[in-house]
């Protein structure tokens, strides 16, 4: 078997991320390590299903576990309740049981749905999380949050139910169109300014940097911070790191500025809210680094409309907003404001 970084993560369940190049190929006799044999239902989208889903399932099958396999259309725009219910009705015509695994082999869509099925289905089934993309490989893949989308908003059905394996191939990235590997960029940046300056400066020197090494690490504090905040009281909230804006950013462009896109935006507005609230000035090397991976930090709209959009984040409490903030880079802190604060603050930074 291939060498594996292993990061065990410690939340209500324990768990595994496993990640190396060229896992899938021997995901059959990696998932038989953990796993007694049983059926395993495959969730994956046209496209991820093009190209890897024969390669597990024969992996899979070799090492003694029978597979089904549910395919739709790759988007965002798959990732509502019916898509969910779809394969509820094909676990239960296939008679899949409790004792039996679910598995996602593809980008945040496809975990996120995976993930909140097996939520559901026969009140919880255990699942395994194979990610295809960058962003699920360093973000969504990993802490159980699950969800889909509804017409008034993003995730706006969710719980938390943790995998209890993943598995990351390294080499799946290779195949990305290079909008989504960069959009990914875009939140591994973020791990780095919120919590690990090491992680910064090696982004900083190159772009072409060991995807292993880098996911590794994001992944590690992605655990440290679950760990700490399983359910997203306090702490995990850094995680939002330049999502606030961003959101904002994404839903003013009607989604034609995509998640990284908006998110490398976010992070620069972030910076500057900080330095204007008296906190360092940290607003160059952000602005830096974000550009070097490709992202424009413009900012298209006026400060009264990000104030408006943003009013409707779901993390908004009442009267006050928190945005996340750095103190310096790898330490950001959670800075809450009485709502009006924020339009005032944006309306004093330079957009
Ligand atoms: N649960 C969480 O904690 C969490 C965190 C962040 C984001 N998310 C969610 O993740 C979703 C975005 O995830 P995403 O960016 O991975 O999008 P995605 O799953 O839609 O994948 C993007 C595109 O890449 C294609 N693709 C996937 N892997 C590929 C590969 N290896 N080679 C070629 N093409 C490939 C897909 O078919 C799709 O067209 C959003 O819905 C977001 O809400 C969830």
């Amino acid at each position: 078997m291939n060498n594996y970084t292993t990061i065990r993560v410690n939340t209500s369940k324990q768990y595994d991320v496993l990640v190396c190049n060229g896992s899938l190929a021997e995901i059959g006799a990696v998932v038989a390590n953990q796993f007694d044999k049983c059926r395993i239902a495959i969730l994956t989208d046209d496209i991820v299903n093009s190209l890897y889903a024969d390669t597990v399932t024969e992996s899979l099958q070799q090492n003694g576990f029978s597979c089904v396999k549910y395919i739709f259309p790759n988007g965002e725009r798959s990732k509502n309740i019916n898509t969910v219910l779809g394969f509820i009705n094909f676990l239960a015509a296939e008679q899949i049981t409790r004792s039996d695994l679910i598995l996602a082999l593809g980008g945040g869509v496809v975990g996120d749905m995976a993930g909140f099925a097996s939520a559901i289905y026969q009140r919880g089934i255990r699942y395994i999380q194979v990610p295809t993309t960058l962003l699920a490989a360093v973000d969504s893949s990993v802490g159980g949050k699950t969800a889909v989308d509804i017409s008034a908003g993003k995730n706006l059905i969710g719980a938390f139910h943790q995998p209890s394996l993943v598995i990351c191939d390294t080499a799946t990235l290779e195949t990305l169109p290079a909008n989504i590997l960069r959009d990914g960029y875009a939140e591994v940046i973020k791990y780095g300014v919120i919590l690990d300056k090491k992680l910064f400066d090696i982004l900083s020197r190159s772009t072409k940097g060991n995807p292993e090494e880098i996911i590794a690490r994001c992944i590690s504090i992605k655990r440290d911070v679950v760990t700490a905040d399983e359910f997203d009281k306090g702490e995990r909230q850094l995680l939002n790191f330049g999502h606030t804006l961003g959101h904002s950013i994404e839903l003013l462009s009607n989604f034609t500025i995509t998640h990284g896109e908006a998110v490398a935006k976010g992070m620069v507005i972030a910076a500057k809210l900080g330095k204007e609230c008296g906190y360092a000035d940290v607003v160059e090397p952000i602005k830096n680094i974000v550009e070097m991976y490709g992202f424009d930090t413009s900012c298209p709209y006026s400060a009264e409309q990000l104030y408006r959009v943003s009013l409707s984040d779901k993390k908004r409490q009442k009267e006050k907003i928190t945005i996340v903030i750095p103190e310096s880079v790898g330490k950001c802190i959670l800075h809450t404001i009485p709502t009006e604060e924020l339009l005032s603050l944006l309306n004093r930074i330079k957009l």
